[in-house]
C-alpha cells in the first residue's frame, strides 16, 4: 500500500465510476470502497456486460448507492440517468475500461448507460479510464487507433500496468491497483503548480557494506522523500525518485532507481542532475563508508580482539548539484537534535542551497507525521506538525514559487 492519505484527499469530490465487462471488475469493489474510505461520493454505474463478472449488489453496498445499470430505469422522475448523473458528478472513471468500451467511446456510440453517460458529459468534465485487458488486446492497432482517439478528445488514461494477467499471459494490459487509481484520481485534483517540470529526489538510507552481510546503515524509512516525490507528480513534474534500501511502494506516475550505497546515490542522480529543475535531497547518506570492502564475511575465529574499520569518506551528492554550473534549484534536509536553525543555516551556506528544510530527527524517522522548518536567506517558516503528505504538498507549493521567481 502507498503512504496513508492526508484525510479527506478527496471530500466534496463527486465520483461517478463506471464499470465496463471484465475481470478486473473485481478490483473495482475495493477501488469503490478505496474511494469512500478517501471522502468521495461515488455513484456506480455499470454496463451489463459488468453485472456478470461482479453483482451490483456489491457495488451498492460499498458505495452506499444504488448502482445504476439500464438507461430505461424509471428510478429518475425525469427518466434521464444519463444527463442527471453527469450534471451530479466532478469526474467520470472508467475501471475497469474494456477494450470493447473503450471502441465504442472512440466512435461516440451510446447503446448502453455507461457509454451514453460519457457520451452525455458537460464539455469539460474529466474522463478518466482505467484500462484492463489481455495483453494482446491491448497492443493491437485497433485498440491502439481507439486509445488514441479517446486521448485525443480529452480523455486521460491511467495505466495500464504490465504484470501476471488473468488468462495466464504476462504482459500490459493488467488494469492499475484500487490504491493506484484512488492515488492518480486525488492527484488529478491537486493544482499543477510544477507543469513540465522535471523534480529529483533522493530519498531513505544508504547501506555502506562492510562486508557481504554486514553494513553502516541508519534508521531514515524514506517516508519523508516518498511522500515528496508524489506530491510533486501530483503537482504535475515528471518525478525521478532515487531510493535507498527501503519498502515502501513506488508513488503512482514516478519513476523510481533503486540504490543501496552512497556511491551508488551519487552515480545515479549527478548524470541526471543538470536536466532538472528541482532537486530535492530528502536521503539520510552515510558521510563515511568502511575505506575497504572485505570479500568474505568476517570471521571472529576465536579472536578476542575487536575489529577495527578504517572510514573513507562519501562524495557529498547535494553539494556536487548545487556547484554544477546548470544546477536546477536545489533543497537540502537537516535532521537535527538540537539547534535546528544554527545548523540548517550553516548547511544552507556551506552547501550553497537557496532552501534547506529543517526537521527534528530522528524522533520524527519512520513516522507518519512530521514537523518541518524552511531555511533560506531571508529567514525561517515554520510548517506546523501535520502528516507528511500534507507537509510534502506545502513544500512543493514552496518550491514552486520560488522557482517562479527565479524564473521570471
Ligand atoms: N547529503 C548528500 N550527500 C551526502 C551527505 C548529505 O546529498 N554525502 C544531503 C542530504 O540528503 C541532506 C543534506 O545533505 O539533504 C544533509 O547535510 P549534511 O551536512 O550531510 O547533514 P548531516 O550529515 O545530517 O549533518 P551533520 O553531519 O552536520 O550532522
Amino acid at each position: 500500500m502507498s503512504e496513508p492519505l492526508s484525510s479527506g484527499d478527496l471530500a466534496t469530490k463527486r465520483v461517478l465510476l463506471g464499470l465496463s465487462g471484465g475481470i478486473a471488475c473485481y478490483k473495482a469493489a475495493d477501488l469503490a470502497r478505496e474511494l469512500v474510505k478517501a471522502g468521495a461520493t461515488v455513484q456506480v454505474v455499470m454496463t451489463p456486460a459488468a453485472t456478470r463478472f461482479i453483482g451490483a449488489v456489491t457495488m451498492q453496498a460499498l458505495s452506499g448507492r444504488p448502482v445504476i445499470v439500464d438507461p430505461w430505469d424509471d428510478s429518475a422522475p425525469n427518466n434521464m440517468h444519463h444527463i442527471n448523473l453527469t450534471r451530479e458528478a466532478d469526474v467520470v472513471l472508467v475501471a475497469p475500461a474494456s477494450a470493447d468500451f473503450i471502441a465504442k467511446l472512440a466512435q461516440g456510440l451510446s447503446d448502453d448507460l455507461l457509454s451514453l453517460t460519457c457520451l452525455a458529459r458537460p464539455s469539460g468534465q474529466p474522463l478518466l479510464l482505467a484500462p484492463a485487458m489481455n495483453r494482446e488486446m491491448w497492443a493491437h492497432p485497433a485498440t491502439q487507433r481507439n486509445v488514441a482517439q479517446v486521448v485525443a478528445d480529452g480523455a486521460t488514461i491511467l495505466g495500464p500496468a504490465h504484470g501476471d494477467q488473468a488468462c495466464g499471459e504476462v504482459g500490459d494490459g493488467r488494469m492499475l491497483e484500487a490504491d493506484q487509481l484512488r492515488d492518480a484520481l486525488i492527484a488529478h485534483f491537486q493544482p499543477k503548480r510544477l507543469a513540465g517540470k522535471r523534480v529529483l529526489v533522493t530519498a531513505g538510507p544508504t547501506f555502506e557494506a562492510i562486508d557481504p552481510v554486514r553494513g553502516i546503515t541508519n534508521l531514515s524509512s524514506g517516508k519523508m522523500g516518498f511522500a515528496i516525490a508524489r506530491a510533486a507528480r501530483e503537482a504535475g513534474a515528471e518525478v525521478t525518485l532515487v531510493a535507498g534500501p527501503v519498502h515502501l511502494a513506488t508513488p503512482y506516475g514516478v519513476r523510481r532507481i533503486d540504490v543501496r550505497s552512497a556511491q551508488q546515490m551519487h552515480d545515479a542522480v549527478l548524470p541526471r542532475a543538470a536536466r532538472q529543475d528541482v532537486f530535492i535531497a530528502t536521503a539520510a547518506v552515510a558521510d563515511w563508508r568502511p575505506a575497504n570492502l572485505s570479500a568474505h564475511k568476517i570471521k571472529k575465529n576465536g579472536s578476542k580482539v575487536a575489529p577495527t574499520f578504517e572510514l573513507a569518506e562519501n562524495t557529498d551528492i547535494l553539494a556536487a548539484v548545487a556547484a554544477l554550473p546548470d544546477a536546477p534549484f536545489c533543497v537540502g534536509f537537516a535532521a537535527e537534535s538540537r539547534d535546528l536553525l544554527a545548523h540548517a543555516r550553516e548547511k544552507l551556506e556551506r552547501k550553497k542551497l537557496p532552501l534547506v528544510v529543517g526537521n527534528l530527527g530522528p524522533a520524527t524517522f519512520g513516522r507518519d507525521d512530521n514537523t518541518l522548518t524552511l531555511v533560506d536567506a531571508d529567514g525561517h517558516r515554520e510548517l506546523p506538525a501535520s502528516d507528511k503528505l500534507s507537509l510534502a504538498r506545502e513544500l512543493v507549493r514552496e518550491v514552486a514559487e520560488r522557482l517562479a521567481r527565479r524564473q521570471r
